[in-house]
């Protein structure tokens, strides 16, 4: 019987699915204590994205075989020393794709046509009477430019969207896509042009060391002052005091932000700024697709219990043929496992 630490609320049919194959699982409703932390007895590890799976709780946790982290980014987990332990990683793409771009397009709409902002005053001030030119004039957003940084699986999610706004799509990415790219009709350039033509700029990059304030003051300077920036990615991917600043001065029309640089805080002067459209980090917060993400976390955890190579395996360097060895603390027992 291995032992499954859950560190989020989890929808009891998963939960069962462990249960039904021999497992013991423990369901803590947060992260686990700072004392659970410094040992964790447990083979496999389902966690949230907020979590931080680091060297140190890795190297607390002897007998881990899998984490299974409860998104598609994995930037809360250090891979190098996962993998140093032979820790297997698996995420959760592709079930929570189009969920994110539809978010990333709702914010989109909302920060355009100043929805958040109306409601706001209609529910504080009642209906203001009907105004030929009211207080929350927005701008269009049919026939304009979109620019979609990260052109993966969400980045084309959202070009995808655009049809029935007549947009065109510019885009740029790492790896260039040019079946993708013309099927969708989207143009590759370089980040500085899609900035500065793009009247929404919307961003789909995982966070790495390179993309790091990807966005920052010079990037924002390049945009027009009448864009939009949607960030349904990383809130690090953006420098979030250069946004404040280039909103503050009105060198930038308006903000949809799913993502914040250091969450759960929220920059205090975004939640003052009646022009940027703020959600908390909701991307994929469909039942549906939670309970996707749920079924798949867990189809990896008993694949990595049962000795098979989980589907998204994220750090596939720990897999094959080397799971018998000894690792730095202790000997690994991958139970099962034919490596
Ligand atoms: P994906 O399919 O891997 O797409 C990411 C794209 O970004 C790829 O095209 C990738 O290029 C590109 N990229 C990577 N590094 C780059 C760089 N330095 N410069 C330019 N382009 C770069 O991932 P996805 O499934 O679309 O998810 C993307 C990210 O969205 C996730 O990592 C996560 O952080 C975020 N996300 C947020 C939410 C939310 O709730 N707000 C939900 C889901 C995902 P390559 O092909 O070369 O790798
Ligand atoms: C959400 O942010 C994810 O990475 O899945």
């Amino acid at each position: 019987m291995a032992k499954v630490v859950i560190t989020t609320s989890m929808f009891p049919e998963a939960v069962e699915r462990l249960r039904a194959a021999g497992h013991a699982v423990a369901v803590h409703d947060g992260p686990l204590a700072p004392d659970a932390r410094r040992s964790l007895a447990a083979d496999a590890l389902i966690c949230p994205l907020s979590d931080r799976v680091d060297a140190e709780l890795l190297e607390a946790a002897p007998t881990l075989r899998v984490v299974a982290n409860l998104g598609v980014g994995v930037d809360n987990i250090d891979l190098a020393a996962a993998t140093a332990r032979r820790i297997l990683v698996t995420n959760t793409p592709d079930v929570l794709t189009e969920a994110t771009a539809d978010l990333g397009w709702a914010l989109l709409l909302a920060a355009a046509r100043r929805i958040v902002e109306a409601d706001q005053d209609l529910r504080r001030h009642g209906f203001p009477g009907w105004t030929f030119i009211p207080p929350h004039l927005g701008v269009d957003v049919y026939g304009r430019t979109l620019g979609v940084v990260g052109f993966g699986r969400i980045g084309q999610a959202m070009a995808r969207r655009d049809k029935g706004f007549a947009m065109e799509v510019l885009c740029f990415s790492r790896t260039r896509r040019p079946e993708a790219e013309g099927a969708l009709g989207v143009r590759h350039t370089s980040l500085d042009e899609l900035l500065r033509e793009s009247d929404f700029v919307v961003l789909c990059v995982p966070l790495t060391r390179e993309t790091h304030h990807l966005i920052g003051e010079r990037e924002l300077a390049l945009m027009k002052s009448t864009a939009i920036l949607v960030n349904i990615a990383r809130g690090p991917v953006v420098d979030e005091r250069a946004l404040v600043r280039a909103l503050n001065a009105g060198r930038l029309r308006a903000a949809g932000l799913d993502v914040f640089e250091e969450e759960p805080r929220v920059h205090p002067d975004l939640i003052g700024m009646p022009n940027v459209v703020l959600t908390p980090h909701i991307g994929s917060a469909t039942e549906a697709t939670r309970r996707k993400m749920a079924e798949l976390a867990v189809d990896g955890v008993l694949d990595v219990l049962a000795g098979r190579r989980p589907k998204h395996l994220v750090n596939p360097e720990a897999w094959p043929g080397k799971r018998n060895r000894k690792r730095g603390h202790g000997v690994e027992s991958c139970g099962g496992g034919t490596g």
